[in-house]
């Protein structure tokens, strides 16, 4: 089952927001509204949102009324700027819309119509493409992770987080498919808890050993040597390989290091953004407090009436404490800025 695929003329989603407790599989006939389930987390993760996104812009295009081309273009423009301000810091949003945006622009297509249809089987071909190249990552990763290592791993990045089979979390399926036994210790990932809910339903799904930890619990079994690696994926990656990822990241990556834990970074090359040097210039999703106000506890709200609260979505993990980075196209170690780039080029 896919995460996000074209249905009876929609884009239909899985509900993450339900997760574990219900699997609904609702269809969208608005592009705004695939707008919205984006912003709202209906579906998330770097290549899920840009798979949507493509299905939303390639929806918007039978939306439009429009009777010529150019009017054609101008909605799927305003389609596009909407779909784009849906979350800022996943790459992989506006890197999907520009390349559906290109298709869009090509002077060969000359009727309304004909850009339509070009539109949606450019957005089946990207979701295509990228179960096609998580697997390829996978097993790339799979190289670097041995029979009986324990693996920590934060946020969701499954198949949820992809069209199918996930970045870091595909690293742990192939693994499993090549019939090593891993164990992996599930961060929860606060406040919206995609580790408690998503990954550990992931890994119970496939029969993979796994563990709940409280995120501040990670460095008690750094410290204790129990974990033989990290996985995490990414949102966006500057090009000297700084790496933009859920919250609480950082502060992993910064411990594992600190515990000589090797740390890895696995994510698909249109995650990766030559154009920002470095990650201090990614744009850092600030989030509703509400997300972590809500947390309750015996039936009560945990924070006191009045509390207020700050809920920065992701954190950039600067590029020192990665010991590399896994692409569709190869392991790449430091210095990034040129074995990232160069693995970039080669995938376009
Ligand atoms: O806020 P989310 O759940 O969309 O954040 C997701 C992550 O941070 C993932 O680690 C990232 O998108 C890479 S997953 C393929």
């Amino acid at each position: 089952m896919r995460t996000v695929d074209w249905h009876e003329g929609g884009v239909r989603l899985i509900d993450q927001r339900l997760l574990p407790n219900r699997l609904e599989r609702p269809v969208f006939h608005d592009y705004a509204a695939v707008a919205q389930a984006i912003t709202e987390m209906v579906v998330r993760g770097a290549p899920a949102i840009g798979a949507t996104a493509a299905f939303g812009l390639a929806l918007a295009g039978f939306q439009s009324q429009a009777t010529d081309r150019l009017a054609l273009l101008r909605d799927l423009e305003a389609a596009a700027a909407l779909l784009r301000s849906a979350r800022p810091t996943a790459v992989n949003l506006s890197w999907a819309l520009n390349r559906l945006m290109r298709v869009a622009a090509s002077e060969a297509l000359e009727t309304p119509d004909g850009v339509r249809q070009a539109l949606l089987a450019e957005a089946q071909r990207l979701a295509d493409e990228d179960v096609a190249l998580n697997r390829r990552m996978g097993y790339n990763g799979a190289a670097l992770v041995k029979d009986g290592d324990t693996i920590l791993h934060h946020c969701n990045t499954g198949a949820l987080a992809t069209v199918d089979f996930g970045t870091a979390l595909g690293v742990v399926f192939a693994v499993h498919e090549q019939g090593k036994r891993v164990h992996v210790l599930v961060d929860e990932t606060r406040p919206r808890l995609q580790g408690a809910r998503l990954t550990a339903w992931e890994l119970a799904q496939k029969g993979i050993s796994y563990e709940l930890i409280a995120d501040n619990a990670a460095g008690f079994f750094l410290q204790r040597g129990e974990v033989d690696l990290c996985l995490v994926g990414a949102d966006r990656v500057a090009a000297n390989g700084d790496v933009a990822n859920k919250i609480g990241t950082y502060p992993l990556a910064v411990v594992a290091h600190e515990n000589s834990v090797p740390f890895y970074c696995v994510a698909p090359t249109s995650t990766v953004d030559l154009a920002l040097a470095e990650g201090a210039l990614i744009p850092i999703e600030q989030r509703d407090p509400g997300e972590v106000l809500g947390l309750q506890f015996a039936g009560e709200n945990v924070a006191p009436a009045g509390a207020r609260a700050r809920n920065p979505a992701f954190d950039v993990t600067p590029h020192r404490y990665l010991t590399a980075i896994v692409t569709e196209n190869g392991v790449v170690r430091p210095p990034f800025l040129e074995s990232l780039a160069s693995v970039v080029r080669g995938a376009r």
